[in-house]
């Protein structure tokens, strides 16, 4: 539960129901400058807050207008079109599975390059924090499912002592089909490490990532930055001894004043949608940066605002978000 905090009109007994969350009475006191902060910070959750009921309701509305119109197109046919078109969609959805099942089943076998999601940096992370690492643990295996990627993914470094396990779980590890290990990536990729087809990505390493090759091993760290913990996962690679780190060429290639640090299902996203193309980066940033904000504004580059014009003509449009 989030704690009340006034705003700057605060009057004399809000003050004192501020005094007493701020510990008057108890020692010692919060100083002015720790409340305002206080408050500022309550100001921001609340927003955020805000922001996501807005955008769920907006979700719900399309989702529901969808099942309406979906309804109207039904009660326009006769009986015996409408067992039609049904069976046609079944059989549609039956062989869409068959074919996220094969690519599943292709890329846990035999799937290059490998992608590895490094989950050791859980116990410096609060539960919201394993939270969100779990939901973008999750967006990344849904993301290389659905865009049919032949990379192989492994989440490291999940032994039973592990916070993000019950996290994950909850997200729904267990029905997934990708490598999971109890060991650390260093371990386990000895041997790329030291044969130098280890890459360790890390938005501190100085030099850029030009190209994805399939004989390499990607290592994303299990990160979530919530208050950015700059030079984690860099520190960690340089301990064990890793000699390639690799940031992506953000600065060059990407949208202005795009964020340096991105989150984990968004590189895997890049990893795999470079994977698919014809090796250049700029296409690749544009289809999966979110868009920079402005207030509550979504700032997008040319294209990006030429492709939302174009779903939006298609009345496919989503709004769009930044949601980690
Ligand atoms: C939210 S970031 C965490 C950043 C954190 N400060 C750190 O020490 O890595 C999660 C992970 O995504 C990858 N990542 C994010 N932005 C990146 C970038 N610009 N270049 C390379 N990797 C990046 C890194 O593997 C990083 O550990």
């Amino acid at each position: 539960m989030t704690t009340p905090v006034p705003d700057a009109s605060t009057s004399d007994s809000e003050s004192v129901a501020l005094a007493e969350l701020a510990g008057e009475g108890a020692s010692p006191p919060l100083q002015k400058s720790e409340l305002k902060r206080l408050r500022k910070a309550e100001l921001k959750e609340q927003r955020r807050l805000q922001a996501k009921e807005q955008r769920q309701q907006k979700k719900k509305a399309q989702k529901q207008r969808k099942q309406e119109l979906r309804q109207e197109h039904l009660e326009s046919m006769s009986a015996t079109e409408r067992a039609e078109f049904l069976e046609k969609e079944r059989e549609a959805g039956r062989e869409r599975k068959a074919a996220i099942e094969a690519t599943l089943d292709y890329s846990f076998h035999h799937g290059r390059p490998r992608i590895v999601i490094n989950c050791s940096f859980s116990d410096t992370m609060d539960v919201r924090e394993l939270t969100s690492l779990a939901k973008q643990v999750q967006l990344s295996y849904t993301q290389a499912r659905d865009s049919n990627s032949k990379a192989q993914l492994h989440i490291m470094s999940l032994h039973s002592q592990n916070p993000v396990i019950h996290s994950l779980e909850k997200q729904g590890m267990k029905s997934w089909k990708l490598h999971l290990h109890e060991e650390s990536v260093w371990d386990v990729f000895a041997t790329e490490a030291r044969e130098g087809r280890l890459v360790v990505l890390t938005p501190d390493a100085e030099e850029e990532l030009l190209e994805v090759l399939e004989e390499e091993v990607y290592v994303v760290g299990g990160i979530v930055d919530r208050s950015v913990k700059k030079m984690q996962s860099r520190a960690q690679a340089v301990d064990q001894g890793a000699t390639k780190l690799r940031k992506l060429p953000l600065k060059r290639f990407g949208p202005t004043g795009c964020c340096p640090v991105l989150n984990i299902d968004c590189v895997v996203r890049i990893l795999c949608e470079w994977l698919k193309g014809d090796g250049s980066w700029q296409p690749v940033f544009e289809r999966c940066l979110p868009p920079r904000r402005v207030g509550d504004r979504a700032v997008l580059s040319k294209r990006q605002r030429r492709t939302q014009r174009a779903l939006e003509r298609a009345g496919q449009a989503t709004p769009v978000d930044d949601d980690g």
